[in-house]
């Protein structure tokens, strides 16, 4: 077996879930677990709303944190949005292109460009989220999508930009529906289609250094099997993340 590349990362998106006060809980639990897990890279993603709360429970620790959107305008009349300076202020990290962001509030490939541009000019690194529908996979259209996702997603980036930057794979059809993608299939895309693309139109080396994350029914008893995988370097989970105990055995199974 090869040498793993990049360090692992674990990464917990959760979504629209958790209040300020159960953010608080579910962080006091996974602290002290996630904290001994020094291997990998653990980002939690929780609501607008409790990105304060967990920055100051997360200050002394070695946890990272992340935003799950942002709206790319510096500032001014747009009611309702979160500017990349906003998010910046509270955490590392954003979650950018989400599948669920493109299929429920029109984020087209542009939009996502736009967000990805604000968030790194604003000092975030994205987590820019990419992966096909279930129509798209099953009339074999998965490479194509997922080329357009990164080309146009990341256009105009220079290639220093995109040294920072996460990926995650996250076929739609494997989100929230307990049937993931097999191993061997999610690196099989992330190599032939994310990778190349990568370093098609930056460098092989680019390629080669940025951590591509598989999203998409990561539990307990399936995360082991995707991180033996050379080109996957950890995963971005939802419903599991939001159990400590879950999310905690994951983060061990990529350590
Ligand atoms: P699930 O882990 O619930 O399938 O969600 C994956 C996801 O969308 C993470 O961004």
């Amino acid at each position: 077996m090869g040498e793993r590349k990049r360090i692992p990362c674990v990464a917990g998106n959760w979504k629209m879930h958790n209040t300020v006060a159960e953010s608080t809980a579910l962080v006091k639990e996974l602290l002290p677990e996630l904290e001994g897990i020094s291997s990998v890279k653990s980002i939690l993603c929780p609501p607008f709303t409790a990105l304060n709360s967990v920055a100051k429970l997360i200050r002394e620790s070695t946890i990272h944190l992340g935003a799950q959107n942002l709206y790319w305008e510096g500032q001014g009349a747009f009611t309702g949005e979160i500017s990349p300076q906003m998010v910046a202020e509270l955490a590392e990290y954003v979650i950018i292109g989400h599948s669920e962001r493109r299929a429920y509030f029109g984020d087209t490939d542009d939009v996502v460009n736009k967000k990805v541009q604000a968030a790194i000019s604003a000092g975030l690194q994205p987590i820019l989220c990419v992966g096909e529908t279930l129509e798209e996979n099953e009339s074999g259209r998965t490479g194509e999508v997922v080329k357009r996702q990164i080309s146009v997603g990341l256009m105009d980036l220079s290639k220093e930009q995109m040294r920072g930057l996460m990926i995650a794979y996250e076929p739609v059809w494997a989100i929230g529906t307990g049937k993931a993608a097999t191993p061997e299939g999610a690196n099989q895309v992330i190599l032939d289609f994310i990778r190349k693309e990568i370093a098609h139109f930056a460098s092989e080396e680019i390629s080669e250094m940025i951590p591509v994350l598989y999203g998409g029914s990561v539990k307990p008893d399936n995360a082991k099997d995707f991180f033996d995988q050379l080109d996957i370097d950890g995963a971005l989970v939802g419903g599991a993340s939001l159990k400590a105990e879950a999310f905690v055995q994951i983060t061990k199974a990529a350590a």
